[in-house]
């Protein structure tokens, strides 16, 4: 067997990045890591232990004592918070925009940054997130930046919400504002790497976007495997 290359997706959210990482990672046998899922969790933990970002004491001391995992049961993956199951709760619209505030702490992001490396040391892993390619693994074998117009991106949101809960262009606001802090934060912002290839998926369907990718890893795993 070859070698288990890393592969790091980024972009802004809805862009497609967890659909076609899930993907890549199954046709390959390799380990799918959801970053904004490792944030979403730590920012639920925060909110229901009413910590104030503000605290940043109080904030180190919940990242000592969190347990993050991922598991995968009936074909699907699950986030774990301290063993118990939070994979709906981390989608809900508060601890989404919550996500994106903890994120912007730097102390938080170190220790996200950490576990994640530690992940990923061994290869074999597909990870996506905002700064996969610039910090987490700036060495990885292959980087992917996905965009998409946030009109396409509101859309595709909004169709996975119940029929009438909220409006599209009340997705699409939620989206911009998430963008924002996300890019302009000064550790680890939302940013392509030089080397990352740029996909940009608002004409795609979902397979046309996950072969256009898995040809690509599939060249690059190709060429390791001559050298
Ligand atoms: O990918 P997502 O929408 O589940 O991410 C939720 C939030 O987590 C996102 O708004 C920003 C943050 N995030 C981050 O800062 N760095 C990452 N690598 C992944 C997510």
């Amino acid at each position: 067997m070859g070698k288990r290359l890393v592969i790091a997706i980024d972009g802004p959210a809805a862009s497609g990045k967890s659909t076609t990482a899930k993907s890549i990672a199954k046709l390959l046998g390799y380990t799918y890591i959801d970053t904004g899922a490792m944030y979403r969790s730590a920012a639920l933990a925060a909110f229901r232990a009413k910590i104030s970002f503000d605290d940043i004491d109080k904030l180190k001391d919940m990242l000592e004592h969190i347990s993050i995992s991922f598991q995968i049961s009936a074909d699907m993956q699950i986030v774990l918070l301290n063993g118990k199951d939070v994979s709906k709760r981390i989608r809900d619209a508060d601890i989404t925009k919550l996500s994106s505030e903890i994120a912007t702490i730097p102390i938080v992001r170190h220790k996200m940054v950490k576990l994640q490396q530690q992940m990923g040391d061994e290869g074999g892993v597909v990870m996506d997130g905002r700064d996969i390619g610039t910090v987490v693994f700036p060495n990885a074998d292959i980087k992917f930046f996905l965009t998409a117009s946030t009109r396409v991106r509101a859309l595709r949101r909004w169709k996975e919400l119940p029929e009438g809960a909220v409006t599209v262009e009340q997705v699409e606001k939620d989206l911009v504002w998430r963008d924002k802090n996300d890019s302009s934060r000064s550790v680890g912002p939302l940013l392509k790497a030089d080397d990352a290839i740029h996909v940009d998926t608002s004409g795609l369907s979902v397979q046309q976007q996950i072969n256009q990718i898995y040809s690509q890893v599939k060249t690059k795993i190709n060429s390791e495997d001559m050298t």
